[in-house]
């Protein structure tokens, strides 16, 4: 057993787990993982302390599936809180970023108030009304193209497609006015910011987005529509509803969590996809596929973000090792996803994959609760391409994709395309 003083982060002669000292590891492929994910799911490797880049505080990294699956499954000793004192910032300033902002404590956070919160958003993602946005979607993911086409060639799939469709659904859903979408996705980027912008920005954009979200529940309480946010707004400050102020926080958290990860989602499918247009082409000639693919499409995204970081409460067991309480983990996901003792072959694309009991949703109580949506806009958004795109390509060789730097979620900057 080795020492877990000689574990830090720091490469160990001899041993298959030395890993970068700096987090988050360097990629050497935009589509692939970076080494240190396999190094380190290795039995007996250790979970190392790392330094998070830009901030010099150290975390510890979680890659195995069972134990990111324990983190995320058990919020009382793995806290999700991180604006307590002592937990490692993932961002420059002094607020440790977007896992620090206010709105993550109070209902939204944790315990009973956030299983009550979460029963009452949840009732209103029904089947019903993920079906009948479907059209709505479609409209959607088919004016964007229609633009495509009318413009110029090679285009960027990213800001042409990828981007514009999950916040224009997140705004339909909402029943927020379309001529608001431009700013949607402007408040969205700036809440998933790591450094993209500035503390002082990040402030702003929170305020102004926050008094947008109370104008906007006012408006649709007095004159509600067939949208999520009327529906929460009308039944707002009674037994069965939410008070206002939580209201706007939801509102805010559903666009902000709806839009930058389904467009990072989008963009980095597609790649993968294009990367080997068999791929494409198998999955354009069988739609049968689609249900498993997305699954299987999801599970092996890297999504070079910084993962979900918690905090530990108490000292915790994992894979018998104890990590100290006031501890900050950050679980890579992506990388559970590639853990070979739950699923075998990790590292190929298998689109009919089955059981894929996949992470890309997180665990527990806080698992995606816009799932069911992300998963009709996913298959909506690859039915419209592969329907009026179907000889789509990479303008560019797939290894020079670039990442967008400072944010949260991992998505491709651009994805210039040809067809
Ligand atoms: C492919 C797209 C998506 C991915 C990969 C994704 C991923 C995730 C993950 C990993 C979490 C867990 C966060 C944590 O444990 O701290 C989460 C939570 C959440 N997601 Fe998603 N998400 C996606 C789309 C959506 C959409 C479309 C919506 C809403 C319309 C949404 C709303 C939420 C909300 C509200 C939470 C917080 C749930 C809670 O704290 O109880 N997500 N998502």
């Amino acid at each position: 057993m080795r020492n877990e003083e000689t574990l830090p982060g720091r490469p160990e002669s001899g041993s298959g787990c030395p890993v970068a000292p700096a987090y988050p590891f360097p990629f050497d492929h935009p589509l692939r993982p970076p080494t240190e994910w396999a190094r380190l799911r290795e039995p007996g490797c250790p979970i190392p302390e790392v330094t998070v880049r830009a901030s010099g505080d150290t975390v510890r990294v979680l890659t195995r599936y069972e134990d990111v699956r324990t983190a995320l499954s058990d919020e009382r000793r793995f806290d999700r809180d991180l604006s307590i004192g002592g937990a490692a910032r993932l961002t420059a300033d002094e607020t440790g970023g977007p896992f620090a902002i206010p709105d993550r404590s109070g209902p939204l956070s944790s315990g009973a108030a956030h299983q009550r919160w979460r029963r009452l958003v949840n009732r209103h993602f029904t089947a019903k009304r993920m079906t009948a946005l479907q059209p709505r979607i479609r409209e959607i993911a088919h004016s964007l193209v229609d633009d495509m086409e009318s413009g110029p060639h090679p285009a960027d799939l990213a800001s042409a497609f990828a981007f514009p469709l999950p916040v224009q659904v997140i705004g339909a859903l909402l029943g927020a006015p379309a001529e608001h979408w431009d700013r949607f996705s402007y408040w969205s980027q700036l809440l998933f910011s790591l450094d993209r912008y500035s503390a002082e920005e990040i402030r702003t954009g929170h305020d102004d987005f926050t008094a947008y979200m109370r104008e906007l529940v006012t408006r649709l309480r007095e004159k509600p529509g067939d949208d999520l946010l009327s529906e929460l707004a009308t039944t707002s400050g009674t037994d069965e509803g939410m008070p206002e102020d939580e209201l706007v926080l939801t509102g805010k958290l559903l666009l902000a969590a709806g839009h930058e990860t389904t467009s990072a989602m989008i963009g980095k499918i597609t790649a993968i996809l294009l990367e080997d247009r068999t791929r494409w082409e198998r999955l354009k000639d069988d739609r049968s596929l689609l249900p498993t693919a997305i699954e299987e499409l999801l599970r092996y995204d890297v999504n070079r973000g910084v993962g979900l970081p918690r905090y530990l409460n108490e000292d915790v067991d994992l894979d018998g090792r104890t990590i100290p309480a006031r501890t900050t983990v950050v679980t890579v996901l992506p990388a559970a996803n590639r853990d070979e003792t739950v699923f075998p072959a990790a590292d190929r694309l298998d689109f009919t994959r089955s059981p894929n009991p996949h992470l890309a949703f997180g665990a527990g109580p806080h698992s995606c609760l816009g799932q069911s949506l992300a998963r009709t806009e996913l298959r909506v958004a690859f039915e419209t391409l592969f329907d009026r795109l179907p000889d789509l390509r990479l303008a560019i060789p797939a290894e020079e994709l670039q990442h967008r730097q400072g944010q949260i979620t991992g998505s491709l900057r651009e994805i210039p395309v040809m067809w």
